[in-house]
């Protein structure tokens, strides 16, 4: 059994209580803030950027780079933004991070807005998980009433509100630009870049958006040193970060790992493929990264060694697929979601994702063709890079990957007259019943 845990966000999540402030304390939270507001902001900053810390919301920005893109001495009101729209198929570390220990995230953000000098905060939360903006709102009422948030915190001077504000359930509105409009009361739909945020974000002010998790390990980085976690993972990819398994995995859940492990590893830990089962293909960073298969099984799971495969580290959302899985039809899942999802501000996207979706369905019921498969291929060309935000661009990473690892089992379809596989054979209930 392989032991590479390393347990620092999830570490309390099974304490019935891990969500209150008095089980956060009584873990050693809210350790890190007096450092931190000890230090100077530049100093904070400074430490983010010696820590190696790459955001954790998919693109792997460096944090520390990020917080110091905000102009200082600049007379405009600075904002942090926190991203907790977690909409993508197969991610789910932020759900579980608010919902289990809510108020890392809290301490992670006076941190961050004491080091960009911002004094009002938002925490933009997906408006489908009620249950998480309960629990946030609880939070943040906790905090403040024990002086982690409003004025002059740990009599330190600084003061911070922090605005608990739900989505109205648009994948778009993860993008940043687009969260920013929603914030701002109109439509979600992505903003040209540049300007970057950092410059003119929420009300044209400078803004830091990061994600979730990014923040929430903020505090551990100031509490044990950036030191300490740039030991961790590989040089470019540092320190650990949540990787989530699902699908046809024994024991899907959360592994907090360090960077650059492998899903051999991860497989190890979580009991392997559902009984008697073999992986068939997977995807390193979610639904909008390309696939792998069981030969990507000792890939070092950082940003650079993923790319060097051919794929995304993403989100870590590692969805596990066995032979039972016919991947048309996951792949057509997927993009109906994209399509769904599309915003319509572009005409690659908006009419692409209809065609791609259109020609998917027609090659499920075995009614498409080699030259079809090619048609898809070019559709697709067409919509990545030529998209105005990456979520066009995620639409060609698993039909691509799945027609290069998978291209005759498209082509069964037709041949079968439909698809070959049982669906039911691939279903969690058959899963269950296999154990
Ligand atoms: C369509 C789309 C959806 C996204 N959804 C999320 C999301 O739910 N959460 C998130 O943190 N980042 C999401 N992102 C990435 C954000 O635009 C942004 O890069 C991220 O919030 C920055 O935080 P980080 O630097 O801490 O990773 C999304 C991007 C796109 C294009
Ligand atoms: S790529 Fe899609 S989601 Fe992004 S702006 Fe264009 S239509 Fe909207």
């Amino acid at each position: 059994m392989t032991t590479i845990l390393t347990p620092a966000l999830t570490a309390h999540w099974d304490e019935p209580d891990s969500f209150t402030l008095a089980a956060y304390r009584r873990d050693g939270g809210y350790r890190a803030l007096p450092k931190a507001l000890a230090m100077e902001p530049d100093e904070v900053i400074q430490t983010l950027k010696d820590s190696v810390l790459r955001g954790r919301g998919g693109a792997g920005f460096p944090t520390g780079v990020k917080w110091g893109f905000i102009p200082q001495g600049d007379g405009k009101p600075h904002y942090l933004v926190v991203n907790a729209d977690e909409s993508e198929p197969g991610a789910c570390k932020d759900t579980p991070t608010l919902l289990a220990r809510p108020q890392a995230l809290i301490e992670g953000m006076v941190i961050t807005a004491y080091a960009i000098r911002a004094h009002l905060a938002f925490i933009y939360v997906r408006g489908e998980v009620l249950h998480v903006i309960r629990r946030l709102h609880h939070a943040v009422a906790e905090a403040r009433e024990a002086g982690f948030l409003g004025r002059d915190i740990l009599r330190s001077g600084f003061d911070l509100e922090v605005v608990v504000h739900a989505g109205a359930g648009a994948y778009i509105c993860g993008e940043e630009t687009a969260l920013l409009d929603s914030l701002e009361g109109f439509r979600g739909q992505p903003r040209l870049k540049p300007p970057f945020p950092a410059t003119s974000g929420l009300y044209a002010c400078p803004t830091v958006i990061n994600n979730v998790e990014s923040i929430a390990t903020v505090p551990w980085i100031l509490l044990h040193g950036a030191g300490d976690f740039a030991s961790l993972g590989t040089r470019k990819s540092t320190g650990f970060g949540i990787f989530s398994l699902s699908g046809h995995v024994a024991t899907p859940g959360q592994y907090e790992a360090p960077l650059g492990t492998t899903l051999r590893a991860l497989l190890d830990l979580s009991g392997g493929m559902r009984a008697g089962r073999r992986l068939k293909f997977w995807t390193p960073g979610g639904s909008s990264t390309p696939l792998f298969t069981d030969e990507h099984l000792d890939v070092p799971l950082d940003y650079e060694s993923v790319a060097a495969a051919g794929s995304m580290l993403g989100t870590r959302s590692l969805q596990l697929f066995d032979e039972t899985t016919c991947v048309v039809r996951v792949v057509l899942r997927w993009i109906e979601f994209y399509r769904h999802e599309s915003c319509g501000k572009c005409t690659p996207c908006r009419e692409g994702s209809y065609w791609v979706v259109q020609l998917m369905e027609q090659l499920e019921r075995g009614e498409g063709t080699e030259a079809d498969l090619d048609k898809l291929l070019d559709i697709c060309a067409n919509i990545t890079g030529r998209a105005f935000c990456a979520l066009g661009d995620s639409i060609e990473a698993p039909v691509r990957s799945s027609i290069t690892f998978f291209r005759d089992e498209y082509l069964d379809h037709q041949r079968n007259g439909g698809c070959p596989f049982d669906p039911a054979a691939s279903t969690l209930f058959a899963m269950e019943s296999a154990r």
